[in-house]
């Protein structure tokens, strides 16, 4: 279908709400009007009626009863992790080692990667997330096979093999040299096809040598437009494994400096203990860094200081980080997000929620003019939300007054069952 044609109330932002009063736009009856799979007009029904042919008019899509938002962007999530979510009794380092580097081993199966792939793609889609940057597992079939996974969906996935040469066991190992190949096969192989691009993901500094993240930092430089995807500062023993590592560095994140891997698509996971020169250099080389409140609280990690990073300017997209995380869901990471920071002294307002999970996301994979809007142009990833989707929501929502309650409501006690339609391009997915 090339064009569709879609009438109901929607909500976007076209700025960051606490930066700027008017960032977002609510209008209580749009016309979303898609042609081969963009934005070609948006606004005010009654401002766009007269654009309408007879026929078209007819084809209009009734959403009166929905609530029309842009897709949600995951800036943080492991596909490899889907059938561990929910590992039950230790925090980041024990869990690595008892739960998820022998998961990760099994991959090497290019049918089990293949297998998941499926189930992986299908909860991102069923929980309203059109976009999501990756990351795999070591073995460079895993890769191809969430890409061939996304691409049968059209939808726009960041993701990258895994490189990891010591601190882990030998299955989910590779070396220096053959982390640089792979990668470099699987940049010409992806990056840039359809809606793929391509992350080279070392997993984080104790896992990679000096010299594995010295190749990383060439295969950034030698590929423009590619990004570079890990974790850093997410707990504390790890913090203190870093500095033993790597006694010369001024700080975790001068590791990855050291290396060249800081720039505007470089997105860093976490980012929960950083220093003040940390805060610098990520705002100096407009880095990002993916926010994951539900695996911060399930692994013990920290209570992220997010007004302390957004004050410095920080980009901030929010993560998943399943299976670290605790829900594929983007609402339930924002009520999680939220709740965080109410712990802190932070109150997060449901405009901010909804930037965070859309524009800002975009923005945090600098990709803010293609995605994260209804701006005309843009990529038509967009959801239909259901205020009636249970007994307990169709009762609380039919006391909401206006919009920004109604939008905290659904992100507080919504969940997958709120997503009664994500469209990829324009098509239903
Ligand atoms: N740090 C290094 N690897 C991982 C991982 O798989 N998940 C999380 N949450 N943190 C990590
Ligand atoms: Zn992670």
């Amino acid at each position: 279908m090339s064009e569709r044609l879609l009438r109901g109330p929607l909500l976007h932002c076209l700025g960051e709400p606490d930066k700027d009063a008017n960032a977002v736009e609510y209008h209580a009856d749009a016309l979303l009007w898609v042609k081969h799979g963009l934005v070609h007009k948006m606004g005010p029904y009654e401002s766009l009626e007269h654009e309408l042919t007879p026929e078209q008019s007819t084809k209009i899509e009734d959403c009166s009863q929905y609530l029309l938002v842009p897709g949600f962007v995951d800036c943080h999530i492991h596909y490899p992790q889907t059938q561990m979510i929910a590992a039950h009794g230790t925090q980041l380092l024990d869990w690595l080692t008892t739960y998820t580097f022998p998961v990760e081993a099994s991959f090497k199966d290019p049918e089990k990667a293949a297998a998941v792939s499926k189930v992986f793609i299908n909860q991102l889609l069923q929980n309203g997330t059109t976009t999501a940057l990756v990351f795999c597992s070591v073995h460079s079939d895993s890769v191809d096979a969430l890409f061939s996974e996304a691409q049968a969906h059209n939808m726009r996935i960041i993701a990258g093999k895994v490189m990891m040469d010591r601190n882990a066991p030998d299955n989910v190992l590779d070396t220096a040299q053959s982390s640089y190949d792979q990668s470099k096969q699987l940049i010409q192989r992806w990056h840039g096809v359809d809606r793929l691009q391509y992350a080279i993901t070392p997993r984080f500094a104790p896992t990679s040598t000096d010299e594995q993240l010295k190749a990383a930092g060439r295969l950034l430089a030698e590929h423009e437009g590619v990004y570079m995807h890990t974790h850093l500062s997410e707990n504390v023993d790890e913090i203190e494994w870093v500095k033993e590592l790597f006694p010369k560095a001024k700080n975790y994140l001068d590791v990855y400096d050291q290396a060249g891997l800081l720039g505007k698509r470089s997105v860093f996971a976490h980012g929960i203990h950083l220093c003040d020169e940390e805060c610098d250099r990520l705002v100096k080389t407009d880095s990002a860094i993916a926010h994951c409140p539900t695996s911060n609280l399930f692994i013990g990690s920290g209570l992220f200081p997010m007004k302390k990073l957004q004050d410095y300017g920080i980009k901030i997209g929010m993560g998943t980080d399943v299976g670290g995380g605790t829900s594929f869901s983007m609402l339930h990471t924002l009520a999680d997000g939220y709740k965080m920071q109410q712990l802190k002294g932070h109150n997060i307002s449901p405009e901010q929620s909804l930037y965070l999970a859309t524009l800002g996301g975009a923005k945090a994979l600098d990709l803010d003019d293609k995605i994260g809007s209804f701006c005309v142009g843009k990529e038509a990833d967009f959801l239909l939300l259901d205020p009636n989707a249970t007994d307990l929501l169709k009762f609380r929502t039919s006391h909401c007054k206006g919009w920004r309650d109604l939008w905290f409501v659904l992100q507080t006690i919504g969940d997958d069952r709120v997503i009664a339609e994500t469209n990829v391009m324009g098509v239903v997915s």
